[in-house]
């Protein structure tokens, strides 16, 4: 007999009332013949509208008590944060052996480990394949088709709020204040952008993609970040006419050196798949030893396509899918090594506001020379109001701290009118 598999959602908001509204519409979904039905919900509300009447499920005013319930069979988390009732929640399931899903990034980033260990202890599943690009399949593309493979890096555009910032920014030729305020105000970016903006959810899944790539524990503490606040629309116009266009990438990759796990602007050729990802899309490259390279693109964020990679994840554990949370048991997991910095080799874009006089170039060419860092290509505007010019030159591929140290003596140049603006040029 088929078998009836009883879902405790906590959490109704933008994923958990499209997982009910998807419940709702899918009467068809049966993976290996059992139906999900909604056992219970909880939420901070109860009277706030949803897209679906909640009146007909047992309501929880606390998830933990929703996750221990005698009638949660999965549990699906989707309230979110790394910490809080979201965690404690999960953690309740996970002691009692109930099967978790999630698409809380930060939870994941953050305790991935010790709850990798807590669930498989308790043989008990712990999803999250909509914590990472929302409905595009990149959980899964790392934990199941990829495992034959060894993975070097994974690359791409993991925050869309960000990438449509930029796009709008080069689109209207507006500024980034000024288009994040209007994004703000339609609700495509939240009232406090920190976590988008800092780069700081981009670092919770790209925390988490590394670790499914290279079977190690999440290690959010050792993700280098930098957000786009500095990203001015004259070095979207700049990057461009070199033949780049900006955007936030978010980066893991493993060397002998070690592995590094980053979130950055970067320029990105124009014509590369990266530069031709638009408005809120998110994209991946996985690049595997013996495969090569997979590229992704898709929804990183919305009820229909999040509450789809839940529902996929409710679906293995339906079919009985199983497999270790982060490619090793979890009992095994180690912390990867991060590259020490000066073990970097970068390529840089550097834009310098100088004053209009003689000298400057000359300065500047010797400045990069001291520090062993060669010009690959230069770029002169005219000055608009006969005292500020935009320089910007590109580097060949140098050692990251020798870029470092240019941008720290160009700085102290008396020619200068404001800090060097320095971008990364991705190697992808
Ligand atoms: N939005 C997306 O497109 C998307 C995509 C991928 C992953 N995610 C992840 O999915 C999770 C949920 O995101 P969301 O956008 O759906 O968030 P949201 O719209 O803010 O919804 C959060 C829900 O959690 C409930 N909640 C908050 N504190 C609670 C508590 N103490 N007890 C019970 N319920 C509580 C809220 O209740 P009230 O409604 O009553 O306030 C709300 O229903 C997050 O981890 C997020 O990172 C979201």
């Amino acid at each position: 007999m088929s078998k009836t598999w009883k879902v405790g959602v906590a959490g109704l908001g933008t994923v958990g009332g499209g997982l009910l509204a998807y419940l709702d519409q899918r009467a068809d979904f049966a993976p290996a013949g059992g139906r999900a039905v909604v056992s219970g919900v909880s939420a901070r509300s109860r009277s706030r509208p949803r897209p679906v009447d909640i009146g007909k499920y047992p309501w929880f005013d606390d998830p933990v008590a929703l996750a221990r319930s005698d009638e949660t069979e999965i549990f699906v988390e989707l309230i979110g944060g790394s910490d809080g009732p979201a965690k404690a929640a999960v953690e309740a399931a996970l002691k009692l052996g109930k099967p978790v899903v999630t698409a809380n990034k930060a939870l994941i980033a953050e305790h991935g480990a010790e709850l990798a260990v807590l669930a498989e202890r308790m043989n008990a599943p712990l999803l999250f394949e909509a914590a990472v690009m929302g409905g595009t399949p990149a959980v899964k593309m790392l934990r199941e088709a990829m495992v034959g493979d060894e993975v070097i890096r994974v690359a791409g555009i993991l925050n869309g709020t960000c990438n449509y910032i930029l796009t709008e920014m080069e689109a209207a030729e507006r500024d980034f204040a000024d288009v994040l305020a209007e994004a703000q105000a339609k609700g495509y970016a939240e009232a406090d952008p920190t976590m988008d903006i800092g780069g700081f959810d981009a670092a919770h899944k790209i925390t988490i993609l590394a670790a499914l790539a290279f079977g190690c524990a999440p290690c959010y503490q050792h993700a280098e970040v930098e957000g786009l606040s500095n990203v001015e629309l004259i070095d979207l116009k700049l990057a461009k006419e070199l033949g780049y266009r900006i955007r936030l990438t978010a980066s893991a990759e493993r060397t002998e050196a070690g592995v590094s796990v980053r979130v950055h602007p970067a320029l990105a050729p124009l014509g590369h798949p990266l530069s031709e990802t638009f408005g809120a899309t998110n994209a991946l490259f996985i690049e595997g030893r013996r495969i090569g390279r997979i590229f992704i693109q898709g929804p990183g964020a919305g009820a229909g396509p999040t509450a789809a990679a839940v529902a996929a994840d409710i679906a293995d554990v339906m079919t009985g899918a199983a497999r270790p949370v982060f490619q090793t048991a979890a009992a095994h997991l180690k912390p990867f090594a991060p590259v020490a910095p000066g073990q970097r080799r970068e390529k840089a874009y550097l834009r310098l506001m100088v004053k209009d006089e003689p000298g400057v170039l000359a300065a500047v060419a010797e400045t990069l020379a001291e520090v062993g860092v060669s010009i690959d290509s230069f770029l002169q505007r005219p000055s608009h109001d006969g005292v500020a010019v935009p320089i910007v030159l590109t580097t060949h591929t140098s050692p990251e701290t020798a870029i470092l140290e240019a941008v720290e003596r160009l700085a102290a140049l008396p020619h200068l009118l404001q800090p060097p603006r320095m971008l990364r040029i991705a190697h992808i």
